[in-house]
C-alpha cells in the first residue's frame, strides 16, 4: 500500500540499478546516499563496483598502473551470439585507441598523436565552428520556435568533427544512427531483439569507418588529426598501428560529436532554466567560457567511466579484489559537497568549477578538451548574442536514452518573438 511505497532516492547496494530509476533521472542525486553513506560499493546488478566521491573518482583516475583503462569501451550489457554472428559478418574489430590503451603504449602514442590538439592548430578551426555555427543560427533565427537539438546541437559538432579529422562530409542522418547504435551497443542494456538491430548499425559503422580510412590513405595531406596520423604511421609503423587507426575512426567520430552535442544541450538546457544567469551572460558575453565549465560539472555528457583493477587495490578505505571491474560516475563526483561548496547549485562564478572530472584526469584526461570548449563557446556567443529573449517551451519532457555514461536531452525545445530579435533593429 501507498505507506509502504518505496522512497526512489532510497537506494542500496542491492538494488541500485543505472538503467532505469533515479539514476537514469539525475545521476548526481540518485547516489547521494552512496557519497553520504557507502562511497564505493559493489552493484551485483551491474557487476561492477560504484564510486562516487570526488577524491575517490579523481584517484582511480590517476592511478594507471593499478586501475587499467582498458574495459573503457567494453560492452556493460554482452552479446546474445546471435548479435555477435551479426557483428562478425561485418568483421567488427573495434580494439585499442588511446582511451582504452594501457602504458607504456598510450603515452607513446598520445605524445606522436597530440600535435592537431595544441592551441595554434585548435585555432585554426576557429573561423570554420564560427562559420558552420552562424549557418545553422540563419536558418531558424526568423522563426520562432526551434528543437536546439534536433537543428543545430547535434549536427554542428558532428559537421565540426568531421572536419577536425578531416573526414569528408557525410551522410549526416546515417552518422547519427550509426552514433547512438555505438552508445547503445557501449553503455546500454539493448532486449536481445534490439542488439540485433544495434549489430547491424555498429558493424555499418565499423565498416564505414574502414573505407573512409582507405581513401583518406590514399592522399593523406589534409589538416585533419586522421590525414596527421596516417602520415604518421608512415615513420612509427609500431606505434600508429592499422588497427589503431580503423579503430580510431569509428571511435573518433563518436568522441569528438557526440560528446559536445550533448554537453551543448545540456549547458542551454541549464542556463535557460536559470533565467538570471541567461541574462548575465548575454549581458556580458566574457562570463561564457566559466558558464561553460559550471555547466560541465553540474551536469556532464559523460556521467561514468570505467576501469579495471589489475592488482588487488583498496578505495576510499574499501578492498577491491584484483580483476574488479569499477564504474567512477563523474556526476556524483561533481556535487561532491566535500569538495564543492554548495554543489547543487549552479554558480558561473564558482572560482574551482574546473576541477570537475567530466573530461577525465590523469594521463587519459580528455585530448578534445579545448576543441569542445571553443565550439560551446561560440554556440553560446553567437546564440546569445542573436536570440537573447529566448525561453524554454514551457511543459516539455525531457527524454534521455537509456545508458551509464552518455547524458543530454532527445530533444530542446526554444521559442522567441522574432519581431524582437536585435538583429532586426540592429543589424
Ligand atoms: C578521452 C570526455 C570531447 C577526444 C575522454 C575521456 C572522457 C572524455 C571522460 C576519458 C578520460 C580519462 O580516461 O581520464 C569528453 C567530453 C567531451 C569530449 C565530456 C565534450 C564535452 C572530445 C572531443 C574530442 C575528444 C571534441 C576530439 C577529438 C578524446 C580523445 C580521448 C578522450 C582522443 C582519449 C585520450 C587518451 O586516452 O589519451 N574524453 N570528451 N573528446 N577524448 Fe574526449
Amino acid at each position: 500500500e501507498a505507506t509502504k511505497a518505496k522512497c526512489p532516492f532510497d537506494n542500496t547496494p542491492a538494488d541500485f540499478d543505472m538503467f532505469e530509476g533515479p539514476y537514469q533521472v539525475d545521476p548526481a542525486e540518485a547516489l547521494r546516499w552512496s557519497r553520504d553513506r557507502e562511497p564505493v560499493f559493489y552493484s551485483p546488478k551491474l557487476g561492477y563496483w560504484i564510486v562516487s566521491r570526488y577524491e575517490d573518482v579523481k584517484a582511480v583516475f590517476r592511478n594507471n598502473d593499478v586501475f587499467s583503462p582498458s574495459i573503457a569501451l567494453e560492452k556493460m550489457t554482452p552479446n546474445s551470439p546471435e548479435a555477435n554472428a551479426v557483428l562478425e559478418k561485418y568483421d567488427y574489430g573495434m580494439n585499442r585507441t588511446l582511451v582504452n590503451e594501457d602504458e607504456p603504449a598510450h603515452m607513446e602514442r598520445r605524445r606522436v598523436l597530440l600535435h592537431s590538439f595544441l592551441p595554434e592548430e585548435l585555432a585554426h578551426h576557429e573561423e570554420m565552428v564560427r562559420k558552420v555555427t552562424r549557418q545553422y543560427v540563419d536558418r531558424f533565427v526568423d522563426r520562432g520556435e526551434v528543437d536546439l537539438v534536433e537543428d543545430m546541437l547535434w549536427e554542428v559538432p558532428l559537421i565540426i568533427a568531421l572536419n577536425f579529422l578531416g573526414v569528408p562530409e557525410e551522410d549526416m542522418d546515417r552518422l547519427r544512427e550509426y552514433s547512438i547504435a555505438h552508445t547503445v551497443n557501449t553503455w546500454g542494456r539493448p532486449t536481445l531483439d534490439e542488439q540485433i538491430g544495434v549489430a547491424e548499425a555498429v558493424g555499418k559503422f565499423w565498416q564505414f569507418s574502414g573505407e573512409v580510412l582507405e581513401k583518406m590513405r590514399k592522399n593523406p595531406n589534409g589538416h585533419g588529426w586522421m590525414d596527421y596520423s596516417i602520415r604518421k604511421q608512415k615513420e612509427l609503423p609500431e606505434v600508429v598501428t592499422d588497427s589503431y587507426l580503423h579503430s580510431m575512426m569509428m571511435a573518433g567520430i563518436v568522441a569528438a560529436h557526440e560528446t559536445t552535442a550533448n554537453a551543448s544541450a545540456n549547458a542551454f538546457k541549464l542556463l535557460l532554466e536559470n533565467r538570471a544567469l541567461w541574462e548575465s551572460i548575454c549581458a556580458n558575453p566574457a562570463l561564457i567560457p566559466n558558464a561553460i565549465e559550471e555547466c560541465l560539472r553540474f551536469s556532464g555528457s559523460f556521467v561514468a567511466w570505467r576501469r579495471r583493477a589489475i592488482k588487488p587495490a583498496v578505495v576510499g578505505g574499501v578492498d577491491i579484489p584484483e580483476g574488479a571491474k569499477l564504474l567512477i560516475v563523474m556526476a556524483s563526483a561533481n556535487h561532491d559537497e566535500r569538495h564543492f561548496e554548495n554543489p547543487d547549485e549552479l554558480d558561473i562564478y564558482r572560482d574551482n568549477t574546473t576541477d570537475h572530472l567530466t573530461f577525465g584526469y590523469g594521463s587519459h584526461q580528455c585530448l578534445g578538451k579545448n576543441l569542445a570548449r571553443m565550439e560551446m563557446r561560440i554556440f553560446f556567443e553567437e546564440l546569445t548574442k542573436r536570440l537573447p529573449h529566448m525561453e524554454l517551451v514551457p511543459n516539455q519532457k525531457f527524454e534521455y536514452l537509456p545508458n551509464t555514461s552518455v547524458r543530454g536531452p532527445d530533444n530542446l525545445w526554444v521559442r522567441w518573438d522574432p519581431s524582437k530579435n536585435p538583429e532586426r533593429t540592429n543589424p
